[in-house]
């Protein structure tokens, strides 16, 4: 499977099939033609080019009644359960965050905030949404043992590394990728120093990326 960040909270997976979740792209033009479009929440640096997009779209029940009313194919699911979808598996988790569809006037109540554990071709992959540090993080790792963690760092809506650097021992994936930092200036941080605490102090590697840049992930690799 090919991971791919292109920055914020964007990633898309590719493998026999391809994910792309949370499809916000800071630059405003959209690179990828997925077959799936995952979003964690309603806000507007998650729900990106949803609309756009115009592809099957998994989301929290108030997110797809919305999504749906626009004309889009989408599959709603809720806080806590999983789905196959095209052969690929979705658990929605809890996120500590709010949610709102900001698309018109005032905007709507978009649910509560979520993440999802995906598992595609033989690796699963932690995807946080926006969320604070929560100690249920250790279920996620019993329950689903993702092989991945992609954790919000930025602070101010979100964890800051110090809180990201607990998540990642509960969640307990072999490999942290950091995601919605350094998209504006209110959400900057440095990740040195965050990759250097995690990696002196657990088995775990953190990886840096640009956006834009992708990484191949084997199965065997994280095999247990
Ligand atoms: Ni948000
Ligand atoms: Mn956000």
């Amino acid at each position: 499977m090919k991971l791919t960040w292109f920055g914020h909270s964007c990633f898309l997976l590719e493998g026999s099939k391809s994910v792309l979740i949370d499809p916000f792209f800071a630059s405003g033009s959209v690179p990828v033609d997925p077959d799936l479009v995952a979003v964690t929440h309603g806000h507007a640096d998650h729900i990106g080019e949803t609309m756009n997009l115009k592809k099957k779209t998994i989301a929290i029940n108030e997110i797809a009644k919305y999504l749906a009313q626009k004309g889009l194919d989408t599959v709603a699911m809720n806080i806590g359960g999983s789905i196959i979808e095209d052969g690929i598996g979705f658990t929605m988790t809890p996120a500590i965050h709010s949610s709102w569809l900001e698309q018109e006037g005032f905007g709507f109540y978009g649910g509560l905030a979520a993440g999802y554990v995906i598992a595609m071709d033989g690796i699963k992959i932690y995807h946080a949404g926006d969320t604070a540090l929560f100690s249920d993080m250790q279920l996620i790792r019993d329950l689903y043992r993702p092989d991945v963690a992609l954790l919000p760092v930025g602070g101010r809506y979100t964890m800051g590394p110090d809180e990201a650097m607990v998540a990642a021992q509960y969640i307990g994936a072999k490999l942290v990728i950091p995601m919605h930092y350094n998209t504006w200036p209110i959400i900057e941080q440095d990740m040195l120093p965050f990759k250097h605490a995690v990696e002196r102090t657990t088995g775990m590697a953190v990886l840096v990326l640009s956006p834009g840049e992708g990484i191949e992930l084997n199965p065997e690799e994280f095999s247990r």
